[in-house]
């Protein structure tokens, strides 16, 4: 049936993320800055509010880190989404 590939698309789209919700694929990307020292599954049982507390924390220079990390408010709730996950 030819409308067979406008329904798979529109049902792609409505699983899409809404608009400001955190995105784990975002995050597994984001975070590709920070596997060459930490994993997904070092904060594994933490919720994600706490991490993305924790991460705004260290960008603000509240709380110390090895390493100067920059990244957008986004980026910061997706890696906190993504490592709340634990390892997948
Ligand atoms: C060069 C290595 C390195 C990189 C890259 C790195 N980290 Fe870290 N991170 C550490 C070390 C070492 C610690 C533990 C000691 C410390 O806080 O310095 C840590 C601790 C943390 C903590 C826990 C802080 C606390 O006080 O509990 C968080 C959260 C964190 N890192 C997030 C990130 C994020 C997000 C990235 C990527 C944007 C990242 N780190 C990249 C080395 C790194």
């Amino acid at each position: 049936m030819r409308y067979d590939r406008i329904i798979a698309a529109i049902l792609a789209l409505a699983g899409a993320n809404p608009a400001g919700a955190a995105d784990v694929a975002a995050g597994r990307a984001a975070a590709a800055k920070c596997v060459a020292c930490h994993e997904a599954d070092d904060w594994d049982g933490e919720s994600a509010a706490s991490l993305q507390s924790l991460i705004a924390d260290i960008i603000a220079g509240k709380v110390k880190h090895k390493q100067k990390i920059e990244l957008s408010s986004a980026d910061v709730a997706n890696i906190a989404a993504y490592w709340a996950q634990g390892k997948k």
